[in-house]
Order: C-alpha cells, then sequence, then structure tokens
C-alpha cells in the first residue's frame, strides 16, 4: 500500500464535503451530525469530524476514515475507492499498483470500458437513426418519454450480425475483446458476431455512472424476451440494481427505494416521478445487491405483481432484506399487472393506491406463509431464516415477532431453532438461572479486570497522545495484559504527531481509536479532570508494576529455598521487606 497517496488523498478531501453528498449534514457543536446511511435510522446517529479525518456511528457503531465510507456506501474494494477519491483529489497514485497481475487486470477493465462506452454511442446512434424507427416506433407504442429515452441512454442494435462487430473494428478494436466483454458472441466454429440484434438496448450502468453491460428487449416477436450481457471482468449478475446509478440521488431524499422485477417498470416509475426507482436484473434479489440498497436508504419497498409468482418473488426478497437487517415494505399490483401497466393505465393515483396498501416485509411474510403453506413448509421456513440471522441482536428482534404471527410460543421456536445460540430473551422472561461454576468465575475474573485496565491506559493514550512519551517511561508495554492492547500500544508509541493515525490500524483497532476521539469531542475534560485521570492511570499503572515486583520476588524466594542457596534466600527477602516497607 502506498501510504503516502493515502495520506495525500485524506488531507486534500474533507470527509464531510464526501458524505454530505449521501448524507444531510447538521453542524452540532463543533462537529457534523447527519443520519446513518448504514442502518436504519432517521435520528441523527452518525457524527463526521472534519478535523480528524473519521465519521462514527452511535447506532451502529459504523466508522472509519474518508475511504471507509466511500467504500462501504459504493460497495468499492479499496483499491477502486482509493483510486476514485485520489481522481478528484488530483492525487496520482504512481507506484500504487505494484502488483503486475493487478497492472494488467486494471488496463483490462479499462479497456472493456471504453468499449462500452463506445457500443453505447453506438446503440444510441441507431436508434437515432433510419434503422432506428421500429425500435422509436415500440418506444411510442409503449409511452416511453424522450426525456426517460435521454436520462437512461436508451439505444437500438440493429437487426444485423456485424453491426456492432463491425463498428467496434472500425474503431481499431478485436472482436475477441468484444467476445470478453460480453458484447459479441462466438459459435462453435469460432465464428464472432453481434450478441444484440433487433433489440431495444438499455445500458445497464455502475454507481459512479459508466456503461458496464447491456440489456435488450426483442421488439418484435422472438425468442428470449430480455437478453443480458453475458458476465464480464466489469459485470457480475446479481451485483448490481438497474437504474441506480439515477435513482440514487433521489433515494438520498426520499430515504427509500422502490425495487421492481423490469426494465420498462423502472423507466415507468421514473417518468411518473418514482425517481428512486431501480429493478433487478433478471434474476433473485442477492445479498450483494441488499447491501447496496442498505447503503443508500432506510427502506426498500418491493413492487411485485399481485399473482403467485410475484408474491413468491416478494416473499423471497423480502426474506433477503429482512436478513440483513434492513426495513422493507411489500406493494403488491393487481393480479395480471405491472406496474408499467398500472402507471400507463391509471397514472399516478393509481399507483398511490397500491402504496397505500403496501404491507410490512415481516407481516406480508408471515401472512403469505399462513396462506399458502404447509406447517411442515412453515417450521422449514422460520427454522432457516432464523438459523441465517448472523446477527444474535436481530435474532432477538426477530424471534418474538416470528413467534407470535405463527402463534406458536417464543420459548418453543427458541428451543426448536436456535439450539446452543447465545440466549435471545424476550422482555418478560427471566434470566436463566444457571450460572457458571464459582471456579470458572474466579478465574475469569482478574483477566477481565486487566483487560478492562488495558482499555483504560489505551483510552487515554489516544486521547491525549502528549503523555504517550511519560507513559514510555513508565513502561507501559510491561502493564499491558492482553495481546491486543500491545500490539495497539506499539503503533501508537511509534506515531509521529500530525500523521494520519488511522492508517496504520486494523479495523477493530480504528474503531477502537474513533469511539475514543469521540469521546474526547462530546466530553472533553477540563484541567483539573485530566490531572485526576492521569494520576489514577500512573497510580494503577505504579500498582501493576509493584505486584508484578512482588512477584518476581516471590518466585525468586520459592527458588532460593528449593536449591537450598541461603545467600541468594536471604537477598530476596531482605528485598522484599524493604520493597514493602518502603511502599506501606
Ligand atoms: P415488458 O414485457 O417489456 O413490459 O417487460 P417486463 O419487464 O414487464 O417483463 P417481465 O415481467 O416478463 O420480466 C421482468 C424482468 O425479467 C425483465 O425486465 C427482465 O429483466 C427479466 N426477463 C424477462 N424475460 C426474460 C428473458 O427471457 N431473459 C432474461 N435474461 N431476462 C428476462
Ligand atoms: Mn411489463
Amino acid at each position: 500500500m502506498d501510504r503516502s497517496a493515502v495520506e495525500a488523498v485524506k488531507a486534500r478531501i474533507n470527509i464531510a464535503d464526501i458524505i454530505r453528498r449521501y448524507v444531510d449534514l447538521k453542524p452540532v457543536s463543533g462537529r457534523w451530525m447527519g443520519a446513518c446511511p448504514f442502518h436504519q435510522e432517521t435520528k441523527p446517529s452518525m457524527s463526521v469530524n472534519e478535523d480528524e479525518g473519521f465519521f462514527y456511528c452511535f447506532g451502529c457503531q459504523a466508522s472509519g476514515d474518508v475511504i471507509d465510507f466511500y467504500m462501504r456506501i459504493n460497495g468499492l474494494e479499496f483499491r477502486d475507492a482509493l483510486e476514485q477519491l485520489a481522481t478528484e483529489a488530483g492525487v496520482e497514485l504512481k507506484g500504487y499498483r505494484q502488483n503486475q497481475q493487478d497492472v494488467e487486470r486494471s488496463r483490462r477493465k479499462k479497456l472493456l470500458m471504453e468499449m462500452h462506452d463506445e457500443a453505447q454511442h453506438f446503440f444510441r446512434n441507431c436508434l437515432g437513426h433510419a434503422v432506428g424507427q421500429p425500435a422509436r416506433d415500440y418506444l411510442k407504442r409503449r409511452g416511453t418519454s424522450p426525456e426517460i429515452i435521454e436520462r437512461f441512454g436508451l439505444g437500438y442494435s440493429p437487426d444485423d450480425w456485424h453491426g456492432l462487430d463491425n463498428f467496434l473494428k472500425g474503431r481499431g478494436r478485436m472482436p475477441e475483446d468484444g467476445v470478453e466483454a460480453g458484447l459479441l458472441s462466438k459459435n462453435q466454429k469460432g465464428n464472432i458476431y453481434d450478441r444484440f440484434r433487433g433489440r431495444l438496448i438499455f445500458p445497464i450502468k455502475n454507481l459512479s455512472g459508466r456503461v458496464i453491460a447491456f440489456g435488450g428487449r426483442i421488439i418484435t416477436d422472438g425468442e428470449p424476451k430480455y437478453l443480458n450481457s453475458s458476465d464480464s471482468p466489469i459485470y457480475k449478475k446479481g451485483e448490481h440494481l438497474y437504474g441506480l446509478d439515477v435513482a440514487r440521488r433521489s433515494m438520498n431524499r426520499t430515504r427509500r427505494a422502490l425495487l421492481t422485477e423490469g426494465y420498462m417498470d423502472v423507466l415507468s416509475l421514473h417518468q411518473f416521478g418514482y425517481e428512486d426507482a431501480c429493478g433487478v436484473l433478471g434474476t433473485a434479489l442477492t445479498t450483494d445487491q441488499v447491501k447496496r440498497l442498505a447503503g443508500l436508504c432506510n427502506r426498500v419497498d418491493l413492487v411485485f405483481d399481485g399473482d403467485g409468482a410475484g408474491r413468491k418473488a416478494a416473499l423471497k426478497s423480502s426474506r433477503m432484506i429482512l436478513l440483513q437487517g434492513a426495513k422493507c415494505r411489500v406493494v403488491l399490483l393487481p393480479e395480471g399487472k405491472d406496474v408499467d401497466d398500472v402507471l400507463q393505465e391509471h397514472g399516478r393515483d393509481g399507483f398511490e393506491q397500491c402504496l397505500d396498501n403496501a404491507r410490512d416485509g415481516l407481516d406480508f411474510c408471515l401472512k403469505t406463509l399462513r396462506d399458502d403453506f404447509s406447517p411442515r413448509e412453515i417450521m422449514d421456513w422460520a427454522g432457516s431464516f432464523l438459523s441465517e440471522l448472523k446477527d444474535p441482536a436481530l435474532a432477538a428482534f426477530f424471534l418474538p415477532r416470528l413467534a407470535g404471527g405463527l402463534g406458536l410460543s417464543e420459548a418453543e421456536l427458541r428451543r426448536t431453532f436456535t439450539g446452543d445460540r447465545a440466549p435471545a430473551r424476550g422482555r418478560n422472561e427471566p434470566a436463566p438461572a444457571a450460572s457458571p461454576a464459582p471456579s470458572a468465575v474466579r478465574k475469569a475474573a482478574p483477566r477481565e479486570k486487566e483487560s478492562r485496565n488495558d482499555r483504560t491506559y489505551l483510552t487515554f493514550c489516544i486521547k491525549y497522545p502528549e503523555y504517550i512519551p511519560y507513559l514510555e517511561g513508565q513502561e507501559m508495554h510491561s502493564v499491558l495484559s492482553t495481546e491486543w492492547a500491545r500490539a495497539l500500544w506499539e503503533k501508537l508509541r511509534v506515531m509521529q504527531p500530525g500523521e494520519d493515525a488511522l492508517s496504520r490500524l486494523n479495523p477493530e483497532e480504528k474503531s477502537f481509536f474513533i469511539q475514543c476521539r469521540n469521546q474526547l469531542a462530546e466530553n472533553p475534560l477540563n484541567g483539573q479532570e485530566l490531572q485526576q485521570e492521569w494520576s489514577f492511570i500512573c497510580n494503577s499503572i505504579y500498582e501493576t508494576r509493584k505486584k508484578a515486583y512482588l512477584r518476581y520476588l516471590r518466585e525468586n524466594i520459592r527458588l532460593a529455598q528449593e536449591q537450598g542457596d541461603r545467600a541468594l534466600l536471604e537477598q530476596y527477602q531482605r528485598a522484599y521487606q524493604e520493597f514493602l516497607g518502603r511502599n506501606q
């Protein structure tokens, strides 16, 4: 990792400016506060500290620096986040990609993106010219407005085996690269030809608005109705959502996502003013997609057909969203209609009615289970749902609701499914009677106390780094009892003043560090309090070292006795008495 580049990016970019693009920030006593985009939240739980360059959420403990934020909200890898921020900051990342494989991969991706730009240019051009007449007629029949055609960059692929193929060749592209890009196809004989022929083209973009794939709808009779680009190094099915690059801006305001199943549905929703709409791309909703959405809004409203298949899809999708701890609602449309039909036939009023009748996601699941599933299937569903809930807090949240909704006792449900997992206790139940054996308690207690002391010492170091040299003088490392604390101390000890502290720390350390800095910002100590805390720390360190010294002397006394070394024994005993005397 090129640390100097990372530091340059962080020095030049104001974290509040980046976060403000996604979150409404308000000044609160010298810091910024806003609703955390990483969990469901309407209250301002996230604080952004401009001076120190980090954010911290009191609700979900999400925290980190500007690169962490950018990665998480955009679903990017570290390298890609850094690259994008570096471009914004005008920082050159030279020497950053040392790994030859990475260099090559990055070069290929760039090439494939450029080819997608060219293909996009070609498809749009075709839609605008004579060859695009059938597609323009088709869009007219479907009532798609020119603004929407423009906003979503729709195009047309002529009914030609070598339209795009020849166009790309004219640009000096290799047909094989077109195949890798998923734009061209290759048959068994090795002939290369256009993948999309005679189709209305929907460009699929990533969050930064770059075209990474296409979807194509047949406009005459033919099969299949829709065709998507195949997976490529820049596009993986199930990672992206159609229209999210456009919808995210308005999701930032509404804090909601309308999620539909079809391309045309997304277009219609936007056309009728629902600009927070996006679509899954002909696959079942994936965890990746949910995570991406959950980072951008508080609630996902699923918009599905009211028929059996639609309900089934809604059940699967809401389950997926609830498992991620996000909020969801289910908007069911009249049987046999999709949202495009509803909007084109009944306008906004028609769809508003459907929105008014939306159900809470969990209620919807429970009702569907009760209505359509056998007892066996219901219990299987509940069991797998609970077992996939990784977070015990979420399990505790869902258990009583699930039990209530299925008409089971909570205890029964828990016994059946959670086995040995951490007790998720309902509010009205007594605490478990069994307590650990006394010996275990006695053994565990000091260890807990020591690690609490470690935290106290390190909290102080992080809050008041100017004291670190003094603590170093007191041989701080020798009083730290946990591995974790010693590792963090080592990093704090060598940190230079003004250095970007976070870049050295691992995620756990980072989160601890930020919590401490936040405490300081929230609750700065006055001179007297600081004095008290410092004496407390010095005192505890002294006590700890004293005990260690006495232990050392006692151990040596025991050894001297064992070996019958009278002189040595006397020497240690004297030291022991003197030390005790001095420290009465
Ligand atoms: P229109 O008929 O144009 O209104 O499209 P629709 O979106 O209403 O179609 P439908 O409800 O049949 O399908 C919903 C979505 O599933 C589509 O938008 C596609 O993303 C996907 N899809 C439908 N048919 C196919 C297909 O044959 N192949 C693939 N790969 N995806 C399909
Ligand atoms: Mn449709």
